[in-house]
């Protein structure tokens, strides 16, 4: 197993299995409260089955699944699971699961009783490579994830053997996630997924995404500078969900596309081939039909990343060297144009 730092704060175990004893000893924990999702139950359980055998009192709380466990209901009803628990200061929470358990923890255990420590074990490919790093977490209302703390996890472990069985959007998804952190970060987990795609070796993908996602946190843990190069393809993406059926990961892989081309306009990026053919072999959609190109560019007119000069999106120079521009529409219009809009 092997273990970085995020933040000063975060251990980070990456391999097959889990350590053992899974949490470092501390006299004053007592409890652990385990919060998980439908398809990560049985992970959940084997770590109560940890917990219980080093002496620990473990309870699993399950939550509803995706999306709909991240809402201030659930929080509160999550909140009473702790009381009846007795879930106290010295105690720990472990979010077992993929992106939303791992917002929703992090977000209770951010509030509870001021702050108690809060442990992921990401069961998503995904949640491996960014939700689990950096301490976001959330909770949606109007908007997505628009109450939330910043607080980060003791410790993540990330068990690849888990991962193995992901069904095939899953993994494609969270290899989505992987590639857009080597294009803003490392030019060799790029050639690792140009190469390999969907064969990549998990353990090296997730490693290579945390140690550059874990440097631009360290270094801006408020996104006031570098961390927003994290967002790369993101602008695009999120307008590109919105309009469509298209998941996550693959509007996200659309908007590197579209932004790919945008860079090369405007900065000369030469890696527009490389981009397409990755994303492909990631077994994501490269082109989309039957999107309406002026209905995402009203959907971008009301993005929250737009200031008194217009939209501002992160653009490629080169692999590994982000910047934020300001672009017009119709920089935006030939960026759609690559992907068929
Ligand atoms: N905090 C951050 O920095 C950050 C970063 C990126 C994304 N996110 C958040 O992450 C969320 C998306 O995460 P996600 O894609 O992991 O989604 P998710 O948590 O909704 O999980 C997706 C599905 O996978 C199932 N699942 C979980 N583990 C599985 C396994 N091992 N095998 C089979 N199925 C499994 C779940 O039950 C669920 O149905 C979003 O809410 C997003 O906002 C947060």
């Amino acid at each position: 197993m092997e273990g970085l730092r995020v933040a000063g704060v975060t251990e980070v175990v990456i391999g097959k299995g889990m350590p053992s004893p899974l949490l470092p000893k501390r006299p004053d924990r007592r409890r652990v409260a385990i919060l998980t999702q439908p398809g990560a139950t049985s992970k959940a359980l084997e770590v109560a089955g940890a917990l219980r055998s080093e002496d620990l009192l473990a309870e699993v709380i399950g939550l509803p699944d995706r999306e709909e466990a991240k809402t201030l209901g659930v929080a509160e009803s999550v909140y009473e699971s702790f009381a009846k628990f007795g879930l106290s200061r010295g105690d720990t929470v472990i979010g077992v699961g993929g992106g939303t358990v791992t917002d929703l923890a992090g977000y209770v255990a951010g509030t509870w009783l001021r702050g108690v420590e809060v442990v992921h074990i990401p069961t998503t490919l995904l949640g491996a490579v960014d939700a689990s790093i950096g301490g976001k977490t959330g909770v949606n209302l109007a908007g997505k994830n628009l109450v939330g703390v910043i607080w980060h996890p003791r410790l993540v472990v990330v068990d690849t053997q888990v991962m193995d069985a992901l069904p095939p959007a899953l993994l494609s998804e969270g290899m989505a996630e992987a590639f857009k952190t080597g294009l803003v970060g490392d030019a060799g987990l790029c050639s690792l997924l140009v190469s390999q795609g969907l064969e990549a070796p998990l353990d090296e993908v997730v490693r290579r995404a945390i140690v550059v996602k874990a440097a631009i946190v360290t270094r801006d843990e408020r996104e006031h500078g570098d961390r927003v190069y994290l967002n790369y393809g993101h602008t695009l993406g999120h307008a590109i969900e919105f309009a469509s059926a298209l998941s996550h990961g693959e509007s996200v892989g659309l908007g590197m596309i579209a932004a790919s081309r945008m860079s090369e306009r405007a900065h000369g990026f030469d890696g527009m081939d490389m981009v397409v053919s990755t994303i492909d072999r990631l077994g994501l959609p490269t082109s989309v039909e039957g999107l309406d190109a002026a209905r995402v560019l009203d959907l971008l007119r009301h993005d929250k990343k737009r200031d008194g000069d217009g939209l501002r999106m992160v653009l490629l120079r080169e692999i590994e060297d982000p910047v934020l521009d300001h672009v017009e529409e119709s920089d935006i219009e030939i960026g759609l144009s690559a992907v068929g809009l």
